[in-house]
């Protein structure tokens, strides 16, 4: 089915339980590169969600009690598997989100090393023993999973965006509801069956597929018995979602919306430069959170800059992912299209110039092509909004402070890069910077050891590395007298 060598990954029903369920209402998921109809998936609602909360819930207690041992074994036993099956979870990722295969098979190995790293760190929850104030008393610090974690995630990465947060979630003992987007469920589909083939008890990790994401969220976020919730995904919609998590005051974690600053200072390596804003510009033909979104290049090699990049995205393959050499899938949808296009036109009608690219490849297909402006100024809506899509607009400036100051002037704070070859600039610019993340001399900075996550209006929590961790565990603090 689909082109995949083992069919049974290709999962149609909501995993609840341990078991697939099929619904009597099913919805289309579509390949984004032509429109095809893959398959009809179950169209679950609020009775689907509460029945996969009620599933989390009666699993938690034997969850927990396992030692951070024998969930690691069978979080192993899960990375393995996604491992073994890279070549076919990348081709069901490319069918429904339609990055290149490449990137859709390291998509598989980045998620899975989050199940890979959280499995072992979970053996290093350490409490604290802290001198009490008085010889009678000890003061002692406990970590415990938080409980039933919910989450809500998004079609750009269908597979990492639950693997790092249902691995840090089950290696901490918590378990786990997840409500994938509709664009995309295949690929969580998939992921719980290799769940399930690994030994991972029925309950412990459990998928709701569904159209009416507002029917779901609204159990995932309300239910009593969820104690954490978190999201990936736009600021408007995490913002619904925190509020929605009051009424239950749950523990929060939201990866929201980005607008990284990718600043080239004159003292730079260019090429290094141009190669990292590929890196972070392209992946995911720009639908990424932390791509760069606004290009702030010294004026004494602007020139230099963009003629260097406009010749490295002239060798960009706009395709079709599933065709060897694309570099540049589709967008995810006419809306998004049609956004990309409107801020382009907008840019351009306050003085911004298209030196490469410009437009939709076709008229009928959700492909556009790379695209370069120059003239550009932080107040135009392609510096000011977050474009998700493939489109460098290039700033001027001509002194650190106000390059900093440019950076920092936006609502968000996800990721922000910088190149320079100065030490001193280095450490301020780093610290300047009201960002969550900061590549210096570098674009690709995810990774399962390091902490991802935003400040400001993007977000808060961690996800990945300690600090993620410690994001699904409650700290008890055990008073003992009468020593
Ligand atoms: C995102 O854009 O939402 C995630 C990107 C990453 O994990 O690198």
């Amino acid at each position: 089915m689909l082109g995949l060598n083992d069919k049974e990954l290709v999962r149609t029903g909501s995993f609840i339980n341990g078991q697939w369920c099929d619904s009597e209402e099913s919805f289309a998921v579509t390949n984004p590169a032509n429109g095809d109809t893959l398959v009809l998936v179950a169209n679950h609602g609020t009775e689907g969600a509460e029945k996969a909360v009620a599933a989390a819930h009666q699993a938690f207690k034997a969850w927990a009690a396992k030692s951070a041992g024998e969930r690691a074994t069978l979080m192993r036993k899960w990375y393995e598997l996604m491992m073994q099956h890279q070549d076919d979870l990348g081709r069901l990722l490319t069918l429904e989100q339609g990055k290149p295969l490449a990137e859709a098979r390291g998509e598989i190995a980045y998620g899975a090393s989050y199940i890979e790293w959280f499995a072992e760190e979970a053996k290093r929850v350490y409490g604290d023993v802290i001198p009490a104030p008085s010889a009678d008393k000890k003061v002692v610090v406990i970590k415990q999973p938080v409980g039933v974690v919910s989450a809500v995630t998004p079609w750009n990465f269908p597979n990492a965006m639950i693997a790092r947060k249902a691995a840090a979630a089950l290696a901490a003992g918590c378990t786990f509801v997840v409500k994938p987007a509709a664009e995309t469920p295949l690929s969580a589909l998939a992921m719980a069956e290799l769940a399930k083939r690994a030994g991972i008890p029925d309950g412990v990790l459990n998928v709701i597929t569904g159209k009416d994401s507002k029917a779901i969220g609204k159990v995932l976020t309300e239910d009593p018995r969820v104690r954490k919730f978190t999201f990936t995904g736009s600021t408007q919609v995490g913002k619904l979602l925190i509020s929605q998590c009051a009424s239950t005051v749950k523990k929060v974690s939201m990866e929201l919306g980005g607008n990284a600053p990718f600043i080239v200072f004159d003292d730079a390596d260019l090429d290094a430069a141009v190669k990292g804003l590929l890196a972070s510009k392209f992946r995911n033909a720009g639908q990424t959170c932390v791509c760069a979104n606004r290009i702030f290049v010294h004026q004494n090699v602007y020139k230099a800059f963009s003629e260097k990049l406009t010749a490295a995205v002239a060798e960009l393959k706009i395709g079709d992912g599933l065709e060897q050499d694309t570099t540049i899938g589709p967008l995810i949808s006419s809306d998004a299209l049609n956004k990309v296009q409107g801020l382009i036109s907008d840019s351009v009608s306050m003085g911004a110039r298209v030196i490469a690219g410009g437009e939709p490849l076709n008229k009928e297909l959700l492909f556009f092509n790379p695209t370069v402006l120059i003239d550009v100024t932080n107040d135009m809506p392609v510096a000011s909004e977050e474009i998700f899509g493939p489109v460098v607009p290039l700033i001027a400036f001509d002194d650190e402070q106000q390059v900093i100051d440019m950076a920092n002037d936006t609502d968000f704070g996800l990721a922000a890069y910088f190149y320079s070859r100065d030490v001193g600039r280095v450490w301020r610019v780093a610290e300047g910077l009201e960002y969550g993340m900061v590549g210096i001399n570098e674009g690709a900075i995810s990774n399962p050891a390091a902490p991802f996550g935003g400040v400001k209006q993007s977000g808060n929590g961690r996800e990945g590395s300690r600090y993620g961790l410690d994001d699904y565990l409650e700290c008890k603090y055990l008073c003992m007298g009468g020593i």
